[in-house]
């Protein structure tokens, strides 16, 4: 009797177990694999095929639902690399397909998109399919890059992507379509939304103000606020080659309320060095909570579908690529 109770115990555990297994899952987050144009042997692609190789099979090993791609895929059209930025990505759907079959990737646009194709007409060639096949919903006039998705099997979770290049409106994302994507997500039920570009709200450490959303203070403080109007703690970019963590805080909003701005363009593009959080910063307290030189990696960002009390239902690690 004895022991079909301690047998009981053992299974009563083991389901405990694949319960709390079963509620948290993975999503990665990786952006900038472009080559170095000033290298000796300059990479015919435009990708640091090398690097963003290794990067794609440590990201497939960890098993995520999806790859958030925070863009700078390739280099684009340059007098060093004979590939046209078309061909480019062709290279890299290859080179992510095959170090990662299967893997559902999101992208979204980065400066080096607009080297040769500045309307994003090679892009939305490469990509648009791809993305309306995962069933993406795009804000209006943005078909093939800004959207919304919903994990298939996580219905409380989203992402959205925000395009930046937008030639009318460089350093902008689109306002309009963030609300109505946002009040849209809300009006489903889903708890977590994560936001991802490739541009950061405020200089992290090396691209000045005038190259990131900080060119347009106003519109870089609405997007904040309706970040924080629907509760979103992430954002997730890349622009800078190395991984940044940084907490956003202001006094006009709940004490409780940070916005995490989580910097890692470190898929293989050079080095940058860092220089901290220079630039204006309009009234915000910026505080730096991690920060890593140096090291190619991604993060690998844990949901927990359903936490306790003492749970939080949402961490974020830099995994460093191991070469
Ligand atoms: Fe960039």
């Amino acid at each position: 009797m004895k022991r079909f109770f301690s047998l009981l115990g053992v299974f009563g555990l083991q389901l405990i177990l694949s319960t709390s297994h079963a509620a948290t899952w993975t999503f990665a987050v990786a952006g900038d694999d472009r080559t170095d144009v000033r290298a000796t042997q300059v990479d015919p692609t435009g990708i640091h095929t090398e690097i963003l190789a290794k990067l794609m099979q440590s990201v497939s090993a960890a098993k995520p639902a999806f790859l958030l791609f925070t863009g700078d895929l390739v280099y684009g059209d340059n007098m060093r690399i004979p590939q046209k930025i078309a061909e480019q990505f062709a290279e890299w759907k290859k080179l992510t397909a095959s170090n990662a079959p299967g893997l559902t990737i999101l992208p979204v646009r980065g400066n080096h998109e607009t080297n040769g194709d500045p309307e994003g007409v090679a892009w939305l060639q490469a990509f648009e399919p791809g993305m309306t096949s995962n069933n993406v919903s795009y804000f209006p006039g943005q078909k093939g890059f800004s959207y919304s998705y919903i994990a298939p099997d996580h219905p409380e979770t989203a992402v959205i992507a925000v395009d930046q290049y937008n030639p009318a409106a460089l350093h902008k994302v689109d306002l309009k379509g963030l609300e109505a994507s946002l009040k849209e997500l809300k009006a489903k039920g889903v708890k977590n939304i994560f936001v991802f570009a490739h541009e950061e709200a405020f200089t992290a450490g090396c691209h000045p103000d005038a190259d990131n959303m900080a060119a347009h203070p106003t519109d870089r403080d609405k997007f904040l606020e309706l970040l924080r109007e629907y509760g979103c703690e992430y954002f997730f970019v890349g622009h800078d080659h190395f991984y940044d963590w940084m907490e956003i805080k202001n006094w006009r909003w709940p004490s409780d309320y940070a916005l995490n701005q989580i910097v890692a363009g470190t898929a293989g593009a050079p080095f940058y060095p860092d220089k901290t959080y220079f630039g204006g910063h309009d009234g915000y307290e910026l505080v730096r909570l991690d920060h890593r030189q140096n090291t190619y990696g991604y993060l690998l960002v844990t949901v927990n579908d359903a936490p306790k009390a003492d749970e939080k239902a949402v961490s974020v690690k830099f995994m460093p690529l191991v070469l």
